[in-house]
């Protein structure tokens, strides 16, 4: 796998696939199933796959949880090196923010619910470096986790916005075998914390049960207060939204059309989750 810091060489590097389909696979490290999944499906369907490493500072509304994002560069480099990923990105902050940068995005309604009301500045911090790949990389096809949904639809927003030649793919969240969603800041979860955090999941498959009955959200909401209580986790969110808008809803019109998410915090560790209904 090569490795590049800087632009200039990666953009020379990439010229001569400029007649072949490039894979980009966006993360901020600390890499679990979940990223190689993306770098698999990526590798199927792409002549090469590049995978970018960069913790983001933009999109961190909350100065600790920035400090404390793990870090696992060398880690990471073994396990893209074993996936078979070809390229990998990893920049610092003075490649990336060479020039202080004064562009904003405000995506309307979209980052102002669900992360967006609870993260001001996150999703156009997360808009302004994905531009940044995306012009560095020039990549045919963009790979994202279905565990960030919201930041999905965000970056679909973009790209239909900017006019980026560029398709998108969002892969299926990928679990520990008790449902836990795999993410890098689960590596913050004490064994005892990680116990708790799994009241997101479990609330989640029981709310999508109630809904399917016909249980309205405001009730499915006080129900899931109740079982985080239970575990000391504290509860951020829970919405239904429409999949391809995320405009909130108060039950299920149509499950296909439909995704459950939830946010919560165990001990300061912030983490997401969401279930498509059908
Ligand atoms: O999902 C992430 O890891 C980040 O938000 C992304 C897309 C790499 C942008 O920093």
């Amino acid at each position: 796998m090569e490795i590049f810091r800087e632009v200039k060489p990666i953009r020379a590097f990439l010229e001569q696939f400029k007649n072949k389909s490039i894979g980009l696979v966006p993360t901020m490290g600390a890499l679990h199933q979940g990223h190689l999944e993306l770098i698999k499906t990526s590798k199927k369907e792409n002549n090469i796959t590049v995978a970018t490493i960069y913790v983001n500072p933009t999109q961190f509304n909350n100065p600790i949880d920035l400090e404390k994002y793990p870090r696992t560069m060398d880690r990471d480099i073994l396990l893209l090196s074993d996936a078979g990923c070809d390229l990998l990105f990893c920049p610092s902050n003075e490649v990336m923010y060479a020039l202080k940068s004064s562009l904003t995005f405000d995506f309307g309604q979209l980052d102002k619910i669900l992360e967006g009301k609870f993260r001001a500045g996150h999703f156009s911090g997360v808009g302004l470096i994905v531009s940044k790949l995306f012009n560095v990389i020039q990549p045919t096809k963009a790979y994202f986790g279905q565990k960030d949904y919201q930041q999905f639809q965000i970056i679909s927003n973009l790209v239909q916005q900017l006019m980026f030649n560029i398709a998108l793919e969002c892969v299926a969240t990928v679990r520990e075998k008790d449902g836990l969603a795999m993410s890098s800041r689960n590596l913050r979860l004490t064994q005892e914390m990680r116990a708790r955090a799994l009241v997101l999941y479990q609330s989640l498959t029981f709310a999508k049960q109630l809904l399917l009955d016909g249980m309205e959200m405001a009730m499915v909401r006080e129900k899931t207060i109740k079982l985080f209580e239970q575990k000391e986790v504290k509860l951020e969110y829970i919405e239904l939204a429409d999949r391809k808008n995320l405009i909130l809803l108060n039950f299920v019109v149509d499950p296909k059309e439909s995704v459950l998410l939830i946010s919560g915090y165990v001990g300061e560790v912030r983490l997401i989750d969401n279930i498509f209904l059908a």
